[in-house]
């Protein structure tokens, strides 16, 4: 596995990596987009990519264009070692860490807006962050040249962003969503979940429990939203140290609010426990079967 930092070594690399053979000379590149302080659920991406691509490349790079001035930049875990060996033992080819300076050249000034659904959900309470996240992300996606590039459920608000910015901007590559890995006991893994204590840890649990009650209220034919987002709101009320930041139904590419989820939703939920942000949400499949659904034809 090579570890490289610099853009045009990457280039190279994967200039030569890609035309390896006489024969093979479309070899397929699979792209892992992190932050490092990888956990399975980053291991589930890379694991995705080993076996659909030829050649599979990861990054770690803490991006500081999608953190505010008073959000963790500074304090965000960074485990390299570990995460090299995680990514060497997945059989990753090639792990790109560039610097901040590489990335952000002294008066780099351009930025990519993806207007509207960058305003939802965490684009709401973190204005600003999700032109870091396309911004990096598009620069990325130059550099490393993927046929796939693949995202985690976890992150939903990320994924309607950068699936927006691929149609919009037309890269030539897909975009493949994996789904969410939780622990046993149902916590979404997130680097973040490191900032939590013990209590905390068992408190966090709210947030899965949330959203599973709600999902089990769908299989029993409840599809009005506000009934759903009253019962994730009435679980994580049962945790007093919980701070809500959003509970939301929307459509998973929109963003925006839908008012009965039987034609399939996302709800998602932000919350604080303590000082740490966490966020989780459920792709609520489309009814099927023979469950009436008021204001649509029987199919
Ligand atoms: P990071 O938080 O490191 O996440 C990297 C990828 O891992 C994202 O696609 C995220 O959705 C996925 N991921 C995180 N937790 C997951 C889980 N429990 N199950 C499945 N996938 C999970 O997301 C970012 O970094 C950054 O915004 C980035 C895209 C790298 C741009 O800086």
């Amino acid at each position: 596995m090579q570890i490289l930092s610099d853009i045009a070594e990457l280039r190279t690399t994967l200039r030569q990596l890609r035309s390896g053979s006489e024969r093979a000379t479309h070899r397929s590149v699979g792209f892992v987009p992190t932050m490092g302080a990888l956990h399975a659920g980053h291991r589930s991406l890379v694991q995705a990519a080993r076996q659909r691509c030829d050649i599979v490349v990861a990054s770690i790079f803490v991006n500081p264009t999608q953190f505010a001035p008073h959000e963790d930049f500074s304090r965000y875990p960074r485990t390299l070692a570990e995460d090299c060996q995680m990514l060497e033992a997945e059989g990753v080819d090639v792990v790109f860490t560039p610097t901040a300076e590489a990335m952000y050249p002294p008066g780099a000034s351009t930025f990519v807006e993806v207007e509207g659904v960058s305003d939802r959900l965490d684009g709401a309470s973190r204005p600003g962050h999700f032109r870091g996240v396309a911004t990096v992300v598009a620069k990325l996606f130059h550099i490393v040249q993927p046929g796939l590039a693949f995202f985690g459920q976890k992150d939903a608000a990320q994924v309607a962003v950068l699936r927006k910015m691929v149609r919009d901007l037309d890269f030539p590559l897909e975009i493949i969503v994996c789904p969410t890995v939780r622990e046993p006991d149902g916590l979404a893994m997130s680097s973040r979940n490191r900032y939590l204590s013990a209590v905390e840890r068992r408190q966090a649990l709210t947030l899965s429990r949330a959203l599973h009650a709600a999902e089990i209220q769908v299989t029993r034919g409840e599809h009005r939203a506000s009934a759903l987002l009253q019962t994730v709101r009435a679980t994580l009320q049962e945790e007093p140290a919980i701070r809500v930041d959003y509970i939301a139904a929307v459509d998973p590419d929109t963003l925006l609010p839908i008012e009965n989820v039987a034609s399939g939703a996302l709800l998602a939920v932000a919350a604080y426990v303590g000082t740490t942000r966490l966020i989780d949400n459920v792709l609520l499949a489309a009814a099927t079967g023979n469950t009436v659904v008021p204001g649509k034809k029987k199919s």
